[in-house]
């Protein structure tokens, strides 16, 4: 194998400091200029001192009682976890030998942050990348593909038209040349996250109360993220894994689509990636709540410390942290916590995705549709937003019907794309997503091997 250019193993995604001594040198000096190749090197949840990048949420703030902790995704490279599996399917591609730079393009089928990851990563690793994306994303996200040069091919709609993506992309897999980092259907981004996340999770939870998790939260878009529950699980038995929807696009829920403002989630499918077996609940959230959560903390934090009684600036270490899937994901996580009647002991983890960077955009369209808000329209709006409850809006999804349910949207989506009935159902084993976890210690020793080569 060609190796282009150098990049981490699992294990140093997940521990950089195991990395050789002059690949931790060239990191650190590529921190000067991100385009450097050597900052593959920090596609990982740590940073200073190497410990999980994590902030605690205030009790004020969450009405909950259980500990909210949120791991903090926009100090990856190119400003979200993303990157993660999408260096982590083009590095598996390079190591089968099926992905080679001067021969291939980079295909990135995306609703922004992993087509912005894709672009990055084949920037560093010296191939060209096309995204192929909605065309009615935030514009921060365009500009950022562009900038890492990716070219840009667009499909109508929004958030929830990923399906014509998929089908797009098809179009692009006739031509040899072309490589598709396929995230909704290959396995690195399962492998990525349960692994590099999952276990960053739990490091991230041994801080704090009880020291176990008993609950992960995350808001599908491929459902990657999601992956990091199977491992939460695997350390701690007792943890529920909650997914997180838009009320506007019931995928999960109960098959329901439709088109809704919380980027990077709500995709109106079952990934093929999504390990449907381990996902306990579903939770529907107003998108247009996020949207009013992420104003509230980035544009109001003063008021609300006022409100809350918190002390002053209490809550400026929230400011940049969230997207709005972020602000989901902690909506999603209070009302889990009160829903069920956790304690001061238990740990709740949740993910911000990327931070508030790519949002300004999006808050400007909120103030042009809802006029400029201040005074006690913001605190009527926190106690919406935050301390709204709406029991019917979770889902036990644990009983065998809804797993049936959820598994027969997953054949009819995957079949149409060329997936055989038998391997569709060997997904409804948890050994099949055990088997491909057991892939990393292999893929890391070839992956060490070709970097000596
Ligand atoms: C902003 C944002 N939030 C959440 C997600 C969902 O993450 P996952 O694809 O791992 O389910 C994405 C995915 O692109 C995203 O861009």
């Amino acid at each position: 194998m060609d190796t282009n250019v150098p990049g981490p193993t699992y294990r140093e995604m997940l521990d950089p400091e195991a990395a050789p001594p002059a690949f931790r040198a060239a990191a650190q000096a590529g921190l000067a200029n991100e385009l450097d190749p050597a900052n593959l090197f920090h596609i990982t949840w740590r940073g200073p001192g190497n410990r999980v990048r994590l902030v605690t949420l205030p009790r004020e703030l969450t009405g909950a009682r259980a500990n909210i902790l949120v791991l903090v995704g926009r100090h990856f490279p190119s400003g979200s976890h993303k990157v993660g599996p999408a260096y982590s399917t083009l590095m598996e591609g390079e190591l089968s030998g099926e992905i080679e730079p001067g021969v291939h393009t980079i295909i990135g089928p995306s609703t922004g942050n992993f087509g912005i990851g894709v672009a990055y990563v084949s920037r560093l690793k010296g191939y060209s990348s096309i995204v192929i994306m909605p065309e009615g994303m935030s514009r921060e996200r365009y500009e950022r593909i562009r900038r890492y040069g990716g070219q840009l091919d667009f499909t109508p709609g929004s958030e929830s038209d990923v399906i014509l993506v998929l089908e797009r992309t098809e179009d692009f897999k006739r031509d040899p040349k072309n490589k598709v980092l396929a995230q909704f259907e290959l396995l690195p981004n399962y492998r990525f996250h349960r692994y590099v996340t999952g276990r960053s999770a739990i490091e991230a939870g041994a801080g704090h109360g009880n020291g176990r998790i008993a609950a992960f939260v995350s808001a599908p878009g491929s459902a990657g993220t999601l992956a990091a529950g199977d491992e939460i699980k695997a350390r701690f038995p007792e943890a529920v894994v909650c997914a997180l929807e838009p009320k506007e696009c019931s995928t999960l829920f109960n098959d329901g689509r439709g088109t809704h403002r919380i980027e990077g989630i709500g995709d109106k499918m079952v990934t093929l990636i999504h390990n449907v077996l381990t996902t306990d609940y579903v939770m529907l959230l107003h998108d247009d709540d996020c949207v009013a959560g992420l104003a509230l903390l980035e544009r109001h934090a003063g008021r609300l410390e006022r409100l809350l009684e918190l002390p002053r600036g209490s809550l400026e270490t929230l400011a940049g942290v969230f997207g709005i899937s972020g602000v989901c994901n902690v909506l999603g996580a209070m009302r889990l916590a009160r829903h069920l009647d956790l304690g001061p002991g238990d740990n709740i983890v949740t993910i911000a995705t990327d931070g508030f960077d790519r949002y300004p955009s999006v808050l400007a369209d909120l103030e042009e549709r809802r006029g400029p808000f201040d005074g006690q329209a913001v605190d009527r709006c926190f106690e919406e937003v935050f301390r709204g409850d709406a029991p019917d809006d979770i889902l036990d999804v644990r009983g065998r019907a809804e797993k049936e349910r959820l598994f027969g949207y997953k054949e009819r989506v995957w079949s149409g794309f060329g997936y055989s009935h038998s391997y569709l159902e060997s997904m409804q084993a948890q050994s099949f997503w055990d088997a491909e976890f057991a892939r990393i210690g292999p893929i890391d020793e070839a992956l060490l091997r070709a970097r000596k080569a």
